[in-house]
C-alpha cells in the first residue's frame, strides 16, 4: 500500500517516479516476492527529495513531477561498499606481476604504499580519492567506507582521515595497519603511539576502528588493546580478521561486538559457530582473493551456518585494485558459492548490516533514494554477465549522477 516519507524528509523540492521496472529490488521481504530481495515485479518506485517515498506495482504508481522510463530494465539499491582502502598514492604494479610470475602476497607490501603516501600532498591524496570515488559511483556504489593506514604517523593518518572524512561518514581508523619501518624494533612502542597520540588525533574524524589482526602484522592481545582504547574514545570496532591464516581475529571481533569481521578466509568451526551466535556481519572480500591468487572464503559455509554475510571491493593498491562491486558479485557466484540472489543481497543490505545501517542498502519509504538502474531485464545479470558495464544510471540522495 502507499506510503509517504516521514514529514521530516519531506520538505524536498521534486519527486520522481521511476516507472515500468521490470524487476524492483527492494530488500524489504514483506514486499514483492517476499524474498530476502522483496523483488516485485513491473514495478515502480518514488523518490521526494532524497528519500525513497513509495514503491509498488507500475500501474499503482502515484502522479509526480517529473516521470523516468525504466523501459523495462531492472532497478536495485545502489551498493554499500563498507570496506575500502582509499588514501593512498601510487600504485604496486610490480608487485602485481611479481605475484602473477609466481610470489606471495604478504602483509609486508603495505610498505611501499605508505612511503608513496607518506610523500604525497593533500590534494594529491584528495584526488586520488576522488579519482576512485568517481569510478566507484560509476559503478552503482552510492555509500563507501574508507580506512587510513597507509600513514603510520601521528600527522599522516589524521590527515589520511580528515581527507576521508569530506567524503563519506563511514571512516576507520587503520593505525593498525601493520608496524612501520620506523618502530620495527620497537612494535610495543608503535602499539603505544595508536593507542595514545595517535587515537587522540585520528577519533574526531573517524566512526570506527580497525586492526590487521594477521601473522606479520598485530597479533590478538594487541590486536584486543588497540580495539579496546578505540572504544573507549568513542570508535566502535571492525576488524581485519583470519585473511592469510587462521587465527584469532573473528574470535575477538565477536567478543567486542564489532561490526564486521572482514576478509573470513581461513575459519574454523568454532569461528563460523561465534559468528552465527553474534552481531558481528562476516564481510567477505573476492576481489582479494583474485588478486592474491589465494583460496577463496565460503561464502556457503557461512550462509548455511545463519551468518550474515556482507561483499565488499577491499579496494587498496595492493591486494584487490578493484572499485567494481559487479566484479565481486561476479566472483562471489562463481567463485564462493553464493546464489545471485545472495551476493546482489549482501552487496547492499549486507554492506549496511556491517555499517549498522537501516538508512541504506534497501529501497523502502524513509530510506535514502540511493539506486542504480541496470542495462539488462534481472539482478541476476550481474553474475551472468560478468565484466559487462551494466549499471546505466545511479540516483544517490535523490540526485542522478550518472
Ligand atoms: O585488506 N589486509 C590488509 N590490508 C589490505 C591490503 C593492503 C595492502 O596490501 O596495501 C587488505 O587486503
Ligand atoms: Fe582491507
Amino acid at each position: 500500500s502507499p506510503s509517504t516519507a516521514s514529514p521530516a524528509h519531506s520538505a524536498s523540492t521534486a519527486s520522481t517516479v521511476i516507472t515500468n521496472i521490470a524487476a524492483l529490488v527492494t530488500n524489504d521481504p514483506s514486499l514483492g516476492d517476499r524474498s530476502p530481495l522483496g523483488l516485485i515485479q513491473d514495478a515502480a518506485v518514488v523518490i521526494e527529495g532524497d528519500r525513497v517515498a513509495w514503491t509498488g506495482e507500475s500501474s499503482k504508481a502515484p502522479a509526480t513531477d517529473n516521470r523516468v522510463d525504466a523501459e523495462g530494465r531492472a532497478v536495485i539499491p545502489g551498493f554499500v561498499d563498507s570496506h575500502s582502502h582509499l588514501v593512498f598514492a601510487g600504485d604496486r604494479t610490480q608487485e602485481f606481476n611479481a605475484r602473477m610470475s609466481g610470489r606471495s602476497y604478504t602483509a609486508g607490501g603495505i610498505r611501499t604504499t605508505v612511503a608513496a603516501t607518506r610523500a604525497a600532498t593533500d590534494a594529491q591524496l584528495e584526488a586520488n580519492l576522488t579519482h576512485y570515488l568517481t569510478e566507484a559511483l560509476r559503478q552503482g556504489t552510492t555509500t563507501f567506507e574508507t580506512k587510513s593506514g597507509y600513514g603510520l604517523t601521528v600527522a599522516d593518518e589524521a590527515r589520511a582521515l580528515r581527507i576521508a572524512a569530506r567524503h563519506t561518514d563511514e571512516v576507520t581508523y587503520l593505525g593498525a595497519h601493520i608496524v612501520p619501518p620506523d618502530h620495527a624494533d620497537d612494535p610495543a612502542a608503535y602499539v603505544a603511539l595508536v593507542t595514545g597520540e595517535m587515537l587522540d588525533a585520528c577519533a574526531p574524524y573517524a566512526r570506527w576502528i580497525d586492526v590487521f589482526c594477521e601473522q606479520g602484522a598485530f597479533d590478538g592481545d594487541q590486536a584486543r588493546a588497540i580495539l579496546t582504547a578505540g572504544k573507549a574514545k568513542g570508535l566502535h570496532p571492525r576488524v581485519h580478521a583470519n585473511q592469510l591464516s587462521y587465527g584469532p581475529g573473528v574470535q575477538l571481533a565477536v567478543e567486542l561486538d564489532a561490526a564486521s569481521a572482514d576478509h573470513c578466509t581461513h575459519l574454523t568451526d568454532d569461528d563460523i559457530e561465534a559468528l552465527a551466535n553474534s552481531s558481528t556481519v562476516a564481510t567477505l572480500l573476492p576481489g582479494a582473493e583474485f588478486s592474491t591468487r589465494a583460496e577463496w572464503p565460503d561464502a556457503r559455509r557461512l550462509l548455511d551456518a545463519g551468518v550474515t554475510v556482507a561483499l565488499s571491493t577491499d579496494c587498496n593498491p595492493g591486494s584487490s585494485f578493484t572499485s567494481s562491486v559487479p566484479f565481486c558479485i561476479a566472483l562471489a557466484v562463481r567463485d564462493m558459492r553464493m546464489t545471485p540472489d545472495e551476493a546482489v543481497w549482501s552487496a547492499t543490505a549486507g554492506g549496511a548490516a556491517a555499517l549498522r545501517r537501516t538508512d541504506i542498502g534497501r529501497l523502502t519509504p524513509g530510506a535514502y533514494a540511493d539506486l542504480a538502474l541496470l542495462d539488462a531485464p534481472s539482478h541476476v545479470h550481474l553474475a551472468y554477465r560478468p565484466g559487462v558495464p551494466l549499471v546505466s544510471q545511479v540516483w544517490r540522495r535523490g540526485v542522478p549522477v550518472t
